[in-house]
């Protein structure tokens, strides 16, 4: 097949690392000579031979990205970018931004630290921190783990590790891989400097992804239990990158636990309680996922500025006039519990409209009955799904 680009991309992204131009591989020098500028940060650009046109890129770089590249429109440009240009770093963001690019990558740190540790790609995880926060890792945890961070700072990874019950965890800083002061130390001891890896193998108490135990989640009784919140999440059936309205959201256990199951998977808590709401993102954060959104407002003005969701939650907010039509609109798959008759009336008439299932679930819990034991039911929910 005829290659579709007629002419070679503008943008070479070209991947280098702490050992500088020395560890550039022949096309890579290539693609930088010939470049007609080159951008970068000003440590990356320090490697480059002083007869090389650079500059640096301003900062913050994001607002002036677009602005900059203009200014050499019909030129061939280089930007360079640390290690894998499309690992957490500047390709991605060019791409994203419509930019047709050429990458030239080196040896990501990822790789390194990896290749340090003797740790396969198969069995490690791998958590950005970069420009996000340190919550982030606390999804990943789990016993025996091993865990590469990129970003982040080790005051903050130590934190999180205490709090989450894992200072038992052995926790290495991989610092300045490929450079000549490149160090391995013990991350607990340790202070190191901006260009760190960091390295765990996870020692503390195991958190499913899902069907958490009710007591993971600060609640004030609206909380939709273990039971009710995994047969929902196997209807709402997240595919990764997927997005998630959790209408009356309470206490955030469907989109915490959605977008538990992939990094990728988005959800918006729309919950109109502020205090709830505030909860909510408490929870999001000890359950380790920070970028979970919450939007406090009443259903259904709220959801119209929302992006276009793949599944909606409803465990609030049945009975207010066109909720129900404005989650079904989004045309998405729907999942909807009811505990009261006016709730179970509104599912009854979607299901005979709309087809779909309809269940009426209850648990019973054994639990102390006098000397004995005796079955405890928990209030019946009635739940409509509609793929
Ligand atoms: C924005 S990410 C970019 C990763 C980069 N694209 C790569 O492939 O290595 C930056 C993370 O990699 C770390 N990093 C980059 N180069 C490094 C090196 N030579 N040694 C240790 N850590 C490095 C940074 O400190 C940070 O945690």
């Amino acid at each position: 097949m005829a290659d579709v680009r007629e002419k070679s991309p503008r943008l070479t992204v070209v991947g280098i690392g702490a050992d500088g131009w020395s560890g550039l591989s022949a096309k890579a020098c290539e693609a930088v000579l010939h470049a007609h500028v080159v951008l970068g940060a000003p440590r990356q650009l320090a490697y480059l031979p002083s007869d090389v046109r650079t500059r640096a890129w301003p900062s913050p770089l994001l607002p002036a990205l677009d602005e900059v590249l203009a200014e050499y429109e019909g030129h061939q440009v280089c930007v360079l970018a640390s290690g894998d240009p499309l690992l957490s770093g500047i390709a991605t963001t060019l791409r994203d931004r419509g930019y047709e690019i050429d990458v030239l990558p080196a040896l990501s740190s990822e790789t390194l630290a990896r290749a340090r540790l003797g740790w396969s790609f198969e069995e490690t995880e791998v958590v950005t921190v970069v420009g996000r926060a340190v919550d982030r890792v606390a999804r990943a945890l789990a016993p025996n783990r091993k865990i590469l961070v990129l970003g982040g700072s080790v005051t903050d990874l130590r934190a999180l590790l205490t709090e989450r019950g894992y200072g038992k965890s052995t926790l290495t800083t991989l610092e300045n891989l490929a450079a000549e002061n490149e160090r391995i130390a013990d991350g607990w001891a340790h202070e190191p400097g901006p260009l760190t890896v960091f390295a765990l193998v996870c020692d503390g108490p195991r958190l499913p992804l899902i069907g958490l135990p009710d007591s993971a989640y600060e609640h004030d009784g609206q909380l939709t239990k273990r039971d009710l919140r995994v047969t929902a999440l196997s209807r709402l059936a997240p595919s990764p990158g997927e997005l998630l309205w959790d209408v009356g959201a309470g206490a955030g256990s469907i989109g915490i636990e959605w977008s538990r199951v992939h990094p990728r998977n988005r959800a918006v808590a729309i919950e109109r309680d502020p205090s709830r709401a505030e909860r909510v993102t408490r929870n999001a954060n000890t359950l380790g996922v920070p970028e979970l959104r919450v939007v406090t407002g009443a259903v259904p003005e709220v959801l119209a500025g929302l992006p276009r969701p793949d599944a909606v939650f409803i465990g609030g907010g049945l009975t207010v006039p066109g909720a129900l039509e404005a989650c079904l609109a989004t045309g998405a798959r729907v999942v909807a519990h009811g505990v009261t008759l006016e709730a179970e009336q509104v599912l009854a008439a979607a299901y005979a409209r709309h087809g779909g299932e309809l269940h009426r679930i209850s648990v019973e819990q054994a639990k102390p009955l006098g000397g004995f034991t005796g079955w405890t039911p928990s209030r019946t929910v009635t739940q409509w799904s509609r793929e």
